[in-house]
């Protein structure tokens, strides 16, 4: 068997390549190559062009032809850069009560919030965990995205947090797509800690990083800063610690009050996650630096509050990742190019800063350098829906599902 594959004629094709990683974007500098070919070499992009020219030039090559029977517009696997769909529980009692008007509080003392799920996961087995995510990836890799971020964070002891990220690592090696696993064991403090909260991060610190990189189990550490959650003053050791361990940092900053920002700036993080409170401060804070601001529109419909000023932040200079934060608490719809397409329409972003969203910009949101585009030497990951103008896809609001997803250059939907 050949390990050249040409899979074509697409009606379009949007390679991305021309697209910068900061700053707006146009429609009128999106490439869209015509009945359009990729040229793959085992799980990689070789070459992307006019399907009758790469059919020609690639026949020394004996490539296998995966003709396509239909118009289809075909673009990177989209990549999901922020989710928590490692948890057990439901978190349906909170919804309605938030609905109804209680308040954050009143929530907590019914037995609700995150300490709810944390309760839920730290019951479930590490086997039960695995297959929950598995389910939720398996609906994503439907919806075209093939690359997932999943955060631990619902276990808040050692022990705990290493079943959930155990219970990722697992789930891994059964997806089809890549899963990419985050340490948030400073989600929120744990009331039952024996100890104060510098107390709770030595310990996860200590005790926990070495085992993460001994079982390599993740190379990112989050944290959420917030009110209720970490202060910028307690949390500054815990990052440079991990930052000094060789972690790349990411950040839940400015969801209800801003002062993330400024904490994932300082610790150089590669992205600054949610920012519905981000003020100018925060923006041009962030516009400063390389961090890569990441709205979260699925939080904000779940919560019902304002979005993620990304037209803002764009026009002040920045990258913009979209990504679903799916989880049971704040983001239970967890379908990606819904709220995309709707950050989009709230925000006037256009067509290609919301695809650049969920592509190559949240790809770097994650560092990885190999996926987004359809550059030479990047994995293979296409999402094909069946429509010959990619104007469609986000028009329809997440109702067009993808007919066609390849994940390093195999046909993965079944
Ligand atoms: O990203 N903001 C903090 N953490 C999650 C919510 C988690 C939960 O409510 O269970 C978020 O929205
Ligand atoms: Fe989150």
């Amino acid at each position: 068997m050949s390990d050249y594959q040409l899979i074509g004629p697409f009606a379009q094709l949007l390679p991305m390549t021309n697209l910068g990683l900061k700053g707006p974007l146009s429609d009128d500098n999106l490439v869209v190559i015509k009945q359009a070919g990729i040229l793959i070499k085992d799980n990689q992009i070789l070459q992307v062009d006019n399907f009758e020219k790469l059919y020609k030039t690639s026949q020394p090559l004996h490539p296998a032809l995966t003709k396509l029977n239909r118009p289809m517009v075909g673009l990177p696997g989209f990549v999901d850069a922020h989710t928590h769909i490692c948890f057990g529980g439901s978190r349906a009692k909170d919804y309605a009560m938030r609905n109804a008007g209680k308040t954050y509080l009143e929530i907590a003392k019914a037995g609700g919030g995150i300490w709810d799920t944390v309760t839920h996961t730290r019951n479930e087995t590490q086997d039960f965990l695995t297959k929950g995510i598995i389910k939720r990836a398996t609906r994503h890799l439907a919806n075209g995205i093939t690359t997932i971020e999943v955060k631990s964070g619902y276990g808040l002891s050692v022990k705990a947090e290493l079943k959930m990220l155990r219970a990722i690592q697992m789930a891994s090696t059964k997806c089809t797509a890549d899963l990419i696993p985050t340490c948030l064991a400073a989600h929120i403090f744990p009331k039952d800690f024996e100890g104060d909260i510098p107390a709770y991060l030595q310990e996860i610190s200590e005790k926990l990083f070495p085992i993460l990189q001994k079982e390599k189990l993740t190379n990112r550490i989050d944290a959420f800063i917030e009110e209720e959650a970490f202060s910028p003053d307690l949390i500054h050791p815990y990052l440079a610690k991990a930052k000094k361990m060789g972690f790349d940092i990411t950040i839940h900053a400015d969801q209800f009050h801003p002062s993330g920002s400024k904490v994932a700036v300082k610790h150089q993080a590669i992205s600054a996650d949610h920012l519905e409170a981000s003020t100018s401060k925060e923006i041009d804070l962030l516009a400063n630096s390389e961090v890569i601001p990441v709205a979260l529109p699925g939080a904000s419909i779940g919560l019902g509050c304002a979005f993620t000023p990304a037209r803002r932040l764009l026009d002040a200079g920045t990258s913009l990742a979209i990504a679903s934060d799916w989880n049971p608490g704040s983001a239970p719809m967890g379908d990606l190019l819904t709220q995309a397409a709707i950050l989009g329409t709230f925000e006037k972003l256009s067509n290609t800063e919301v695809l650049a969203g969920i592509t190559f910009r949240a790809a770097a949101a994650l560092n990885l350098k190999d996926r987004g585009k359809f550059s030479k030497g990047n994995v293979a990951d296409i999402v094909a829906f069946p429509v010959e103008d990619y104007r469609e896809i986000l028009y329809q609001q997440g109702q067009l599902k993808p007919i066609k997803v390849w994940k390093n250059g195999k046909d993965s939907l079944f």
